[in-house]
């Protein structure tokens, strides 16, 4: 044995017993005769005493240790004179009577403390140095313990774990597929999956009746925050449900898993809000409920002043800031040329404020009267001291610029406390989404979601108002899971493909397994995924799921660790029948 304790053990009520410890030196300090040494492993730290009036070659030795070496040391615990309360070991110090280099260590690039001079870059390359932090081996910490709750509740609730395979056939999501070529099949290509949406399909198919699985899945989408191109899911699938049951029972999931980790009591039913609705009041189909701000619809009472931007468009939202009155011209500016940034694009941005005394100051006071101003403020319930801002253009475009032009809204004023949770569903989604670019219908959520019943008839004629059984939950403004009820007939199916596009052959190419296998009794089912990177990082209350992933990517899909991806070599690309010809341009 290497060590008796580890360095998070040892408390006042082991005062006088001789232990050994090992870890890595997170920092020594020389204090005239006497050399102490903060000991680091996953457990915590403990302070060792070396004491030259003990042993003198002993206190040289100590002297000569780095940072990040390796050590064993032996010695007895004593009660410290100065405790540091900050730390559960703070009452007591080791007083070193041995000590062996188990190995030594360069410099490390970047300090090993919560909070490190290390940037983000640097950190990636020695990921295994960050994840010595304890900042990060928390997150994980986390991760682990997330994992093994809800696998436990799922188990509780009759769900099996099946693996589906990672060389798959691509299954369109949205994104691109990451493929791999076949050595034994030249010329071909796996896809690996997006998610296992048609295996868990085709589970149901079999009579597993419910499934899960915590899933690896790929996606060769653009990054940010919120998105690697490996992510983890929760993935889950029940048969012989509708929709109410599916929520209540990943509701359920979910809640449970607050409570464990954060000691939250969702007591009331999450709430539940149409897609339209989320657009029409926020702008965006995962809005953020921490606070409210709805928009405000001003059009009807903006009409035939004469002043363009607002005549000639077809929507005019706002919203209004509390106690935003006293924003000056400089805040105001800096608000407008917030929402003309090129992400967003807005044109531009009006103002009404209701000040502290009743009157009225606006950015457009020179077409509208004070009367029709306080109509507006009236209609957003504004209060004397609350600013309204407002933004106008083509219907969708504008209430996405008014959704950021919102949070950034709540950003200032305090209104996003990431230890603060508000959960929704979002229902009834469209079915299908039209692309302008390629005239065509695309599925918003994936082709085997099935439309709502009450709207089957219109599947032909008004296709784009069909609502789908499909749901989101969202958290704090994230989208944190999804899922549908599926079409569970083959004939439909086979429908919603051409509705899509597909043509037969193409149908059959691609889903022909499926739209088979529904042909042999399959069961109604439906269900859903969670983003199991994205539920821990909201509850350690970060803002990116790289935090929570051991070794991630950044944002140019590169892992700056073991630098992939890479080129391989040309007697590799032979096996595969494979020619790399790079178009320079
Ligand atoms: P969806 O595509 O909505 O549904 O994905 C489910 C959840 O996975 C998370 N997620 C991601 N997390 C990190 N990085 C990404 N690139 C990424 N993409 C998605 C999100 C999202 O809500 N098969 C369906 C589920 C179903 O219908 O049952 C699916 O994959 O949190």
């Amino acid at each position: 044995m290497h060590r008796s304790n580890t360095c998070g053990e040892l408390r006042i009520s082991d005062a006088g017993r001789t232990v050994t410890l090992a870890g890595w030196v997170q920092r020594s300090r020389k204090m005239g005769g006497m050399t102490f040494v903060d000991l680091r492993d996953r457990y915590g730290i403990t302070q060792l005493v070396f004491n030259s009036e003990n042993d003198q070659s002993l206190f040289e030795a100590a002297n000569k240790l780095g940072r990040e070496y390796v050590i064993q040391v032996t010695g007895v615990v004593a009660e410290r004179s100065n405790k540091n309360s900050n730390i559960p070991t703070g009452d007591i110090e080791i007083i070193a009577t041995g000590l062996k280099i188990l190995n030594k260590s360069d410099v490390p690039p970047f300090t090993i403390e919560d909070e490190t001079d290390g940037g983000d870059d640097l950190r990636m390359k020695y990921r295994y140095l960050d994840l010595r932090r304890p900042a990060v081996r928390k997150n994980l910490e986390l991760r682990h313990r997330m994992a093994f709750e809800i696998r436990r509740y799922l188990d509780s609730k009759g769900f099996l774990e099946v693996e589906t395979p990672v060389l798959i056939k691509s299954t369109p999501e949205g994104a691109r597929d990451f493929v791999v070529p076949s050595r034994m099949n030249p010329g071909q290509f796996y896809a690996l999956p997006q998610s296992p949406q048609t295996f868990k399909q085709l589970l149901m198919v079999s009579g597993f009746d419910r499934y899960f699985q915590i899933v690896k899945c790929f996606r060769d989408e653009d990054l940010r925050a919120d998105r690697q191109p490996e992510f983890t899911q929760i993935d889950c699938e029940m048969s012989f449900v509708d929709q109410e049951d599916v929520l209540q029972m990943f509701e359920g999931l979910v809640k449970h898993i607050f409570k464990y980790v954060k000691n939250i009591d969702f007591t009331e039913p999450f709430p539940r809000m149409t897609w339209a609705d989320a657009m029409r009041l926020y702008g965006s189909d995962k809005p953020d409920t921490r606070f409210g701000m709805e928009f405000v619809e001003l059009k009807d009472l903006t009409e035939n002043s004469g002043f363009a931007v607002m005549d000639d468009a077809p929507y005019v939202g706002a919203i209004v800031a509390p106690g935003c009155a006293a924003y000056t011209r400089k805040q105001l500016d800096k608000l407008t040329d917030f929402v003309k940034r090129p992400q967003i694009g807005a044109k531009g941005m009006m103002w009404v404020k209701l000040e502290t005394d009743g009157s009225v100051k606006s950015s457009v006071g020179k077409f509208f009267t004070d009367d029709q101003l306080k109509g507006w403020l009236e209609r957003g319930n504004a209060r004397p001291g609350d600013l309204m801002l407002i933004l106008a253009g083509e219907t969708m475009k504008t209430r996405k610029q008014l959704c950021e032009l919102r949070l950034e809204m709540g950003s200032q004023l305090g209104l996003r406390n990431p230890q603060e949770f508000s959960c929704l569903w979002v229902v009834d989604f469209p079915l299908f989404e039209w692309d302008e670019e390629t005239q065509r219908y695309y599925a918003m959520h994936h082709p085997f979601t099935a439309p709502n019943p009450e709207d089957v008839d219109m599947l032909d004629s008004n296709t784009g108002e069909v609502r789908a059984t499909a749901y989101d939950m969202i958290v704090n403004g994230n989208e944190l899971g999804g899922g549908s009820i599926r079409i569970h007939d083959s004939e439909l199916q086979d429908k919603m493909f051409r509705l899509l596009g597909l043509s037969e052959e193409d149908a059959q190419y691609k889903f022909g397994f499926l739209m088979n296998a529904f042909k042999y009794g399959a069961p109604p089912h439906g269900g859903l995924a969670f983003g199991f990177d994205r539920f821990v990082s909201i509850l350690a209350g970060l803002d990116s799921i790289r935090d929570v992933i051991a070794f991630p990517k950044n944002n140019a899909g590169r892992d700056m660790m073991i630098d992939a991806p890479a080129e391989i070599d040309d007697s590799q690309l032979d096996e595969l029948c494979i020619k790399v010809d790079i178009d320079e341009k």
